[in-house]
């Protein structure tokens, strides 16, 4: 009998842009200060991508050639892209068009995903179906985001938060049973209103007055978005261990999108995990939207084990969010696998 074929991550690569915006340079830019920004929402630094011209492919492409590099894999061997972001370098070409052109992946396809936030869990889901069916070998699943592009920095609500970053994953298969097992996946667009970006698409191109009105910036409403997240990333992380019959003790990590420590650490206690099984790294990235999951994994990749259970889960704009189980399918820095 021929054995299930599962999608297993088999490296992890990433890129943070060099200057680094501190909670001391943001409190000289907007009527904010460091205490407030760690006990609210418990970030201390945030990665800034600058440069003229340079965008969200820019950090994808850095990311993926960190990957290439790091699991030895000749860029002509990738079958096929998905670029998670809110962030695009433009309209069109997509930016993983961009990233397979700038890495010499020549003979992969890639387009665009976009579900903010959740981006990466829709993006890794999606590709591992590409990989279940056969049809592919290798599959790259990108996360990436330039959220310093679309944030305005006078406004003291936002602009703690975000970061830029890039993560980016090999999907290969697996016949042991190791990779992505399970995902359950939300959108409702009834939550679309309390976060978006108003202009800049095709209801509201950019006009002289959209700018004037700031409509090209990221619109939140806090507590809303807060609480939606609370709910819906716990109860969809319980959902899927459920149904996969694992309890707390059964779960190496909870790997989190980082929005908000308040947010981890009550979507980590409601499904009974203590700190230590949580991946952090909010304070040192901020939200880098559809990055954050990858770059949790590379963040925390020689602490990880072939067989370890991860729960990832995410919460953002759209409303989307979800949840993945992953079987983890090597020891941390063992890229031999
Ligand atoms: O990744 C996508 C999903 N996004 C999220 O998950 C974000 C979810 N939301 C949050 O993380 C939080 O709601 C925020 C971090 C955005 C805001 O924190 P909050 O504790 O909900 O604050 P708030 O909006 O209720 O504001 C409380 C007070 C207000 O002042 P008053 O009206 O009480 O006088 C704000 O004006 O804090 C004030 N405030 C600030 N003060 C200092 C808001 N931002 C700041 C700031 N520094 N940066």
């Amino acid at each position: 009998m021929t054995k299930k074929i599962t999608a297993a991550i088999t490296g992890v690569g990433a890129y943070l842009p060099e200057y680094i915006l501190d909670n001391i340079e943001l409190s000289h830019m907007v009527d904010t200060s460091d205490e407030w920004i760690m006990s609210r929402i418990g970030i201390k630094t945030r990665h800034i991508l600058k440069g003229e011209g340079l965008g969200t492919s820019y950090l994808g492409e850095r990311a993926v050639n960190d990957l290439l590099e790091k699991t030895n894999t000749d860029p002509m061997e990738i079958d096929m892209v998905i670029c998670a972001t809110v962030t695009p370098d433009m309209f069109f070409p997509s930016t993983a068009n961009l990233i397979c052109h700038k890495t010499g992946m020549k003979k992969a396809f890639g387009y665009d995903l976009s579900a903010a936030c959740s981006g990466f869990l829709f993006a890794l889901s999606t590709a591992s179906k590409f990989i279940e069916t056969g049809t592919y070998k290798k599959v790259i699943v990108v996360g990436t985001d330039k959220m310093s592009s679309i944030i305005d920095y006078t406004d003291r609500s936002t602009c703690p938060i975000f970061g830029d970053g890039a993560g980016a994953v090999l999907l290969e298969p697996s016949t042991e049973g190791l990779g992505v097992l399970d995902a359950i996946l939300h959108s409702d667009g009834g939550g679309g209103q309390h976060l978006y970006m108003k202009a800049g698409g095709s209801a509201y191109p950019a006009t002289e007055e959209t700018v004037k009105k700031r409509w090209h910036y990221v619109y939140q409403e806090g507590q809303i978005v807060f609480k939606a997240a609370v709910s819906h990333m716990a109860d969809t992380a319980i959902e899927l261990m459920e149904r996969n019959n694992l309890t707390a003790d059964d779960i190496r990590y909870l790997v989190p999108h980082q929005a908000n420590i308040r947010i981890i650490n009550a979507t980590a206690h409601r499904m009974g995990l203590p700190e230590e099984k949580c991946m952090i790294n909010i304070n040192k990235f901020g939200n880098t939207t559809a990055a954050t999951i990858p770059l949790c994994l590379w963040d925390y990749e020689t602490r990880l084990h072939k067989g370890d259970n991860l729960i990832l889960a995410a919460f953002g704009g759209g409303f989307t969010w979800g949840a993945v189980y992953v079987k983890w399918a090597y020891n941390g820095g063992d890229f031999t696998k």
